[in-house]
């Protein structure tokens, strides 16, 4: 016999993308609604009352006024940064030299990857994020420790050994061959194993030589159906520093392009400073693009355009970027989401913010069947979010008068206290 669980709360899904289709008939809230979980999936979504009486024999848990929604998805982390989040006083190129890169040579040590890793999901779940995508460090030792720690969670997880074999310290670069072979291995021993994928890592183009970029283009060109990750034009000088590095390039996004690592399963971090030839292109393809608003403010990259690129059909997904983010949580993310859209004249509705964090980001890790939403057949990685966990938000929240203003104070002030429960495939953490 199986086990049904009825959750019942107030429950938020989506029915369509926000920022194309009219709020009321993207979204689809439930004052009083329920989700039906059977063996981790579920099965049903609607009234209170309806599924009550449809499902007489399903245990109940009440979460009150709390509300239901999918678990976030984190479209770009490195969880190996975890320990140096929030390092003081850099930008891009000299926090990778001064905090990031001897932080990540620590990671040839499988005891402490995997010490990392522990820590890395115990923050994130706490934060109600059920789903990352990570990059990892050059060592297949914190490939492995990432994706045990996964696997032994229950969690669905995707990452990737990341590839540099220039620029970058002796402790911390491999070789084209190298990069080639030890991702292989990996994606091999990973990809598709329980609810774990393998995704294809050249770090930046600035730490590969052309020589590396062509290798990774070649694997990814014999598992196509795998994502492949990097970063693009994030700051000015990262941008003028590829230019010197390829000078044969037409642009930043030629320097992938022109070695295989351009595709519709492709994910580029970052965006900000695009030419008018590369957001064609990335249209054209339909790759995704990972918006990582509190790394941009925080090592002060620039304010990546959601109004234009969401207009132009662009796929786009929002990430913590720990630890060039400056938090784990994805709703101090949508947070500073909505702050970079003001800054650039256009305020993002709640609901454009949390499909962002759910539905969005699982539309551009080509997961939207799976995760980020309640529908029926998805697993069931759901949190509860307590809509007035602190005095400040409640007194706010108290003023309410629909859905969105009760969930935006909790979007603008809320933190992990927020999270009042985890289940992953249906079971509660
Ligand atoms: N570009 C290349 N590597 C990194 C990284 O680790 N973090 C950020 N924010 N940008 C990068
Ligand atoms: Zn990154």
């Amino acid at each position: 016999m199986t086990r049904k669980t009825l959750i019942l709360g107030q429950t938020l899904g989506f029915h369509d993308d926000p920022f194309h289709a009219a709020i009321d008939d993207a979204a689809r809230y439930d004052a009083h609604g329920g989700v039906l979980v059977e063996n981790g999936t579920i099965t049903a979504i609607g009234s209170a009352d309806t599924l009550r009486r449809d499902h007489p024999d399903a245990a109940i848990t009440d979460m009150g006024r709390a509300l239901i929604t999918a678990g976030f998805v984190d479209a770009h982390v490195h969880y190996p940064q975890t320990a140096m989040i929030a390092s003081w006083g850099k930008r891009l190129i000299d926090w990778l030299n001064s905090y990031t890169f001897p932080e990540e040579s620590r990671f040839g040590d499988a005891a402490y990857a995997a010490g990392i890793a522990a820590r890395y999901f115990d923050l994130t779940l706490a934060n109600g994020t059920t789903t990352a995508c990570s990059y990892s460090t050059i060592h297949p030792a914190s490939v492995d420790a990432f994706f045990a720690e996964a696997q032994r969670r229950g969690l669905r997880a995707l990452a990737g050994k990341t590839c540099m074999d220039r620029n970058a310290p002796d402790t911390l670069r491999d070789t084209a061959q190298s990069a080639y072979d030890d991702s292989k291995a990996l994606l091999n021993r990973w990809h598709g194993r329980d609810r774990l994928s393998y995704v294809i890592t050249p770090r930046f183009s600035p730490t590969s030589t052309p020589g590396q970029l062509g290798a990774l283009g070649a694997l990814w060109a014999e598992y196509p159906d795998c994502l492949m990750q990097t970063h693009l034009s994030e700051q000015t000088d990262e941008i003028a520093w590829v230019n010197q590095l390829y000078p044969d390039a037409r642009d930043y996004l030629d320097t992938y392009e022109s070695h295989g690592l351009l595709g519709p399963n492709g994910l580029y971090g970052h965006a900000i400073h695009l030419t008018p030839r590369e957001k064609d292109r990335l249209r054209e393809v339909d790759a995704s693009l990972i918006h990582c608003p509190t790394s941009n403010t925080f090592i002060g990259s620039g304010l990546f355009d959601m109004a234009g690129l969401t207009a132009r059909g662009q796929r786009i997904g929002l990430a913590t970027d720990t630890g060039g983010g400056s938090s784990f949580s994805m709703l101090r993310t949508m947070a500073a989401a909505y702050e970079i859209g003001q800054l650039n004249g256009s305020a993002l509705h709640p609901a454009q913010l949390y499909w962002l964090a759910t539905a969005g980001s699982a539309r551009a890790l080509r997961l939207d069947d799976r995760i980020g939403n309640l529908k029926v057949g998805a697993e069931a990685d759901l949190i509860a979010l307590d809509l007035a966990s602190t005095p400040a938000i409640a007194q706010r929240s108290a003023r309410a008068n629909d859905i969105w203003e009760s969930l935006f104070p909790t979007i603008m002030m809320g933190d992990d206290r927020a999270i009042a429960q985890v289940w992953i495939k249906g079971k509660p953490l």
